[in-house]
């Protein structure tokens, strides 16, 4: 009997939080990863450790999302999905250039996903129906708008609109979807106040944490029908 061909999932900016927990999810059954990390925290050698491919990446430029999808074909024939979650939560600030703000929000929410999604399209394709997966972790705010995080807000859209032309272009094997989260982790200095802000935001008042979205994707990668969907993760908060 011949050996099936491994499909990793690739998981982008997989190095802390969301993108860490997916990758353990992951490997905890048995499901091969591939991630990128632009710093080299301690926990990429647990990665490493637990069988996780780890390649170094910043998308902060066209060669080098290049080079991360060059390497990345070196180390797999076949991916069973791609999860763009490496994401720069950049505010318009006093002293930075706006040009700077809107090269760097779209350079990592638009250019990453939309040239690995081209570059690797051969590596996702021709398994079968609906047996591959991409999945753009947007944000709530590419709906509402954020005064204080305007060039991310629309790089986060963009991505979203992302979705439903890849959907269109890789039906029916590759099912494409967005999940738009609002608050699942806070950051360790987020404060007490804008922690009780935040909780307020929302009809559910709770930071989930990681396993919302994890479940969240295990339907999605289970899912032979669902795609060109964006799906709300935000307890409600639209209806505050
Ligand atoms: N956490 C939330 O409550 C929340 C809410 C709404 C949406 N989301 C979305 O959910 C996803 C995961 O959230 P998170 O909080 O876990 O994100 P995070 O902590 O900000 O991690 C994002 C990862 O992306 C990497 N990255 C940033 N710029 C990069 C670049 N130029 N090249 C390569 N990698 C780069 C970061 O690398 P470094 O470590 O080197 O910076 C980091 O590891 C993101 O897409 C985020 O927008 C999260």
């Amino acid at each position: 009997m011949g050996q099936t061909e491994p499909r990793p999932i690739l998981i982008t900016g997989a190095g802390r939080r969301i993108g860490l927990a997916l990758a353990h999810h992951f490997l905890n059954q048995q499901q091969p990863v591939i991630i990128s990390y632009r710093t080299h925290y301690p926990a990429i050698e647990g990665l490493c450790a637990a069988g996780a491919v780890c390649i170094e990446a910043d998308f902060a430029t066209d060669d080098g999302i290049l080079a991360f999808a060059d390497e990345v074909k070196s180390h797999t024939r076949q991916l069973r999905a791609i999860i763009h979650n490496a994401s720069c939560w950049q505010a318009e600030k006093p002293g930075t250039p706006l040009t700077d703000v809107l090269t760097t929000m779209l350079q990592i929410h638009v250019h990453a996903p939309y040239l690995l999604n081209h570059l690797l399209e051969d590596r996702l394709r021709g398994i079968g129906h609906a047996a591959s997966d991409i999945i753009h972790i947007t944000d709530y705010v590419a709906e509402r708008g954020s005064d204080k995080h305007i060039a991310y807000a629309a790089s986060k859209a963009a991505l979203d609109n992302l979705t439903r032309s890849f959907a269109r272009k890789l039906a029916p094997e590759v099912k494409v979807n967005a999940i738009a989260p609002s608050l699942l982790l806070f950051n360790e200095s987020d404060d007490a106040v804008y922690r009780q802000k935040a909780l307020n935001k929302s009809l559910m008042k709770i930071a989930p944490g990681e396993k919302e979205i994890i479940d969240l994707i295990d339907y999605l990668l289970t899912s032979c029908y669902v795609t060109g969907r964006t799906f709300g993760l935000d307890g409600g908060r639209p209806l505050r």
